[in-house]
């Protein structure tokens, strides 16, 4: 009997996420309060905090990332694709407000804040016209993202366990993005140095055409990835656990 129930102890502890002792919890619906506490455990943790399933934010890579596709009655006229991509950044991220986390689940939490800077490295794919140019090119890639300003809304659902914790289930994020300055260099366009090189001089002064056309792909795939790490934390960590009892 006592060591079933060491076995049971030790299996919630280790199976239950708490926040660590640097990290002071807040009062529920101190919103200025929770906005830094987030943002203090991006700095402390950048390389993740599996106790809590927090995902290294500093460097996080992915495959097969589809940014804009040309599909019949829709008005995009590119196919850009990553093969594979790594995105730095988003560790320094601020979180300067946030909304609803009150001691009741609300429907709709929200976060936002700013990046200062965001670096995409990958292997690429692309085809179709930007800016009413042809263009193709296949190759290595660099973007960087300046001073990215977001405002999420999360969708939240409760969900009450066995073990009495209530948990947040985050059903659907919507993200606003805007930015402040993008330098692209896409490596191979055309297969010609030199109209390359000239290509993306005229997409690094037209920047901000260059973000209107591929804002849509890159906030459904923020919306996605937020949506994958808030839900690594909220499945470990108690609604309850993350403020002060
Ligand atoms: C990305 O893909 C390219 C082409 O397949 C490859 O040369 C490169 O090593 C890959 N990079 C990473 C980080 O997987």
């Amino acid at each position: 009997m006592g060591l079933t129930l060491f076995i049971v102890c030790l299996w919630v502890a280790l199976v239950l996420g708490q926040l660590p002792p640097e990290i002071e919890k807040c009062e529920a619906g101190d919103s200025i309060c929770v906005a830094e506490t987030i943002t203090r455990i991006l700095r402390l943790f950048p390389k993740g905090l599996s106790s809590i399933g927090l995902e290294a934010l500093e460097s996080i890579s992915f495959e097969d990332v589809v940014v804009s596709q040309i599909e019949p009655g829709d008005p995009a006229t590119l196919d850009l694709r990553f093969h594979n991509l790594t995105v730095r950044g988003f560790a320094d991220a601020t979180v300067a407000e946030a909304k609803g986390f009150d001691a009741e689940l609300p429907r709709v939490l929200e976060l936002s804040g700013w990046i200062p800077l965001l670096k995409l490295d990958g292997f690429y794919e692309m085809h179709g016209s930007l800016l009413t140019m042809p263009i193709q090119g296949k190759g290595h890639a660099l973007v960087e993202i300046k001073e990215c300003r977001f405002r999420c809304k999360l969708r939240a659902l409760e969900q009450l366990r066995g073990d009495g914790g209530r948990y947040a289930e985050i059903a659907k994020v919507k993200c606003l993005l805007d930015v402040q300055g993008i330098h692209l260099n896409f490596e191979n366009l055309f297969d010609n140095p030199e109209l390359s090189h000239a290509m993306n001089d005229v997409a690094n002064a037209k920047w901000l055409e260059i973000w209107h056309t591929l804002r849509k792909g890159i906030t459904s795939a923020v919306d996605r990835l937020v949506e994958s790490i808030l839900n690594k934390v909220t499945s470990k960590l108690s609604y309850d656990d993350f403020y002060r009892v």
